[in-house]
């Protein structure tokens, strides 16, 4: 694999791993002075956000696996919009019941975006592809916000991530029975644990059709921690290449918050896939900014928020040209010439096409340099 990105595994080999526990808890407590009350969570949970999010910047999550209770499906708001109603949604219960479906056309593409872990649902960039999509286009749009089970510690999140994807792909088969829904015009786009939640919905759902796949799955920067790194998870409980007829994902924070595996059929690694161009690098100085939690967590997180950037732009624009290499180091190099495998990054990419992609970016939007 190409990556130059150490290992979890690797840096906890090092020395400094006895030093890394206790420089968390302490890190948590300065930041947490500062950003008491700036979200709805209790001082306490907030505490522990603070150190997952230090723990997952440095690549060395101190936290496991955990179980966790049963998601409550009404919970889970699932919107649908399409050109008859672009501004008011119509929610849809996932159980299926009692679902106003006059304005779902069967005919259209069906695209699912959902959001990661702390409910980027906030920042609004779910809406922002809903509204690029309509622009451009007639499609059957279904935003998910599982903010009520993103808004916990890391961990309790990622336990959530399978449920809600069974969830949502038992409402897709419904939409299948009830509306004629499409599955070989169905698009789930996910970020971060959303990214995973994409492909193992896009698993759920052959499971319970005798094996029928979506016809695209996209992880933008699917999430890394305890699907990818410290220990890769088995193919059944992370996305992959195999969980729809094409699976393509963007790679902005590899080993941080994204994951550092080729998890899907077209990897494409803007700027070497781990540090965007015009975000901050993260060092200590974290320790020394204003604001509240959310500016906090947007800088620390901002190259893994770009891969939901740029797929909003590829939407208008399809400005990614990317080119095929064995490398990011060779593409730098300018070793890897133009050829019949180059790709685009975003919306309109090849399907036909399968490898690992490389560009550079813009600092700042517009980032496509065509
Ligand atoms: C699920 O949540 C709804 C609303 O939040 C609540 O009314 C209901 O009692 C919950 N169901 C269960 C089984 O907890
Ligand atoms: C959306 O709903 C609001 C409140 O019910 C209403 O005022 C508005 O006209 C609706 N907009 C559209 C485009 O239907
Ligand atoms: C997030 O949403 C909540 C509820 O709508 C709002 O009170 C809060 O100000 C928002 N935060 C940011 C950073 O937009
Ligand atoms: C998926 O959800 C259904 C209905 O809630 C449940 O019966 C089933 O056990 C779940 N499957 C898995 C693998 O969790
Ligand atoms: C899915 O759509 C493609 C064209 O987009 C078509 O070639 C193929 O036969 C379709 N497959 C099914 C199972 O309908
Ligand atoms: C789908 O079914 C297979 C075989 O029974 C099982 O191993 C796998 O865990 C299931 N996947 C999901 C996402 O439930
Ligand atoms: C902290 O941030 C402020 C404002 O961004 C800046 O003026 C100051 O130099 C910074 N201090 C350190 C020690 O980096």
């Amino acid at each position: 694999h190409h990556s130059p990105i150490p290992l979890a595994s690797n840096i906890s080999k090092n020395n400094n791993y006895c030093l890394f526990f206790p420089l968390v808890g302490l890190f948590a407590s300065i930041l947490l002075v500062q950003y008491a009350n700036s979200i709805e969570v209790s001082q306490h949970l907030l505490h522990e956000i603070i150190e997952d999010v230090i723990s997952i910047v440095f690549s060395i999550p101190t936290f496991n696996k955990i179980t966790c209770s049963d998601v409550n499906s009404t919970r889970l708001r699932y919107y649908l919009y399409t050109p008859n109603n672009q501004i008011n949604a119509t929610r849809l219960n996932p159980e299926g019941q009692d679902n106003d479906l006059t304005n779902f056309d069967p005919s259209l593409e069906t695209k699912f975006v959902t959001h990661g872990w702390l409910g980027e649902v906030n920042e609004s960039w779910p809406e922002d592809i809903k509204n690029a999509y309509l622009k451009t286009g007639n499609y059957n749009i279904i935003l998910l916000d599982w903010t009520a089970y993103s808004t916990h510690r890391y961990s309790r999140s990622a336990c959530f991530v399978p449920k809600i994807a069974n969830a949502t792909a038992r409402l897709l088969v419904q939409l299948k029975k009830d509306a004629n829904l499409d599955l070989n015009k169905t698009h789930l786009i996910g970020h971060s644990l959303g990214g995973q939640m994409a492909g193992i919905t896009g698993q759920f759902i052959q499971n319970l059709t005798s094996g029928e796949k979506v016809k695209r799955v996209t992880g933008l920067d699917a999430a890394g921690p305890l699907f990818c790194y410290p220990r890769v998870d088995h193919k059944d409980e992370r996305i992959t290449a195999d969980d729809a007829q094409f699976v393509d994902g963007i790679h902005s924070n590899d080993g941080e918050f994204g994951c550092n595996i080729d998890y899907a059929q077209s990897n494409f690694y803007p700027n070497c896939g781990r540090s965007q161009s015009g975000c901050t690098k993260v060092d200590v100085s974290l320790l020394n900014i204003t604001g509240s939690f959310n500016e906090f967590f947007s800088k620390i997180s901002c190259s893994h928020g770009r891969s939901h950037q740029y797929w909003l732009e590829s939407i208008s624009k399809n400005d990614f040209s990317s080119r095929s290499c064995s490398s990011c180091l060779f593409f730098q190099g300018n070793l890897c010439s133009a050829n019949s495998d180059d790709n685009v990054m975003g919306e309109y990419t090849s399907f036909s096409k399968d490898g690992e992609y490389f560009l550079k970016t813009n600092t700042e939007a517009p980032f496509g340099l065509l």
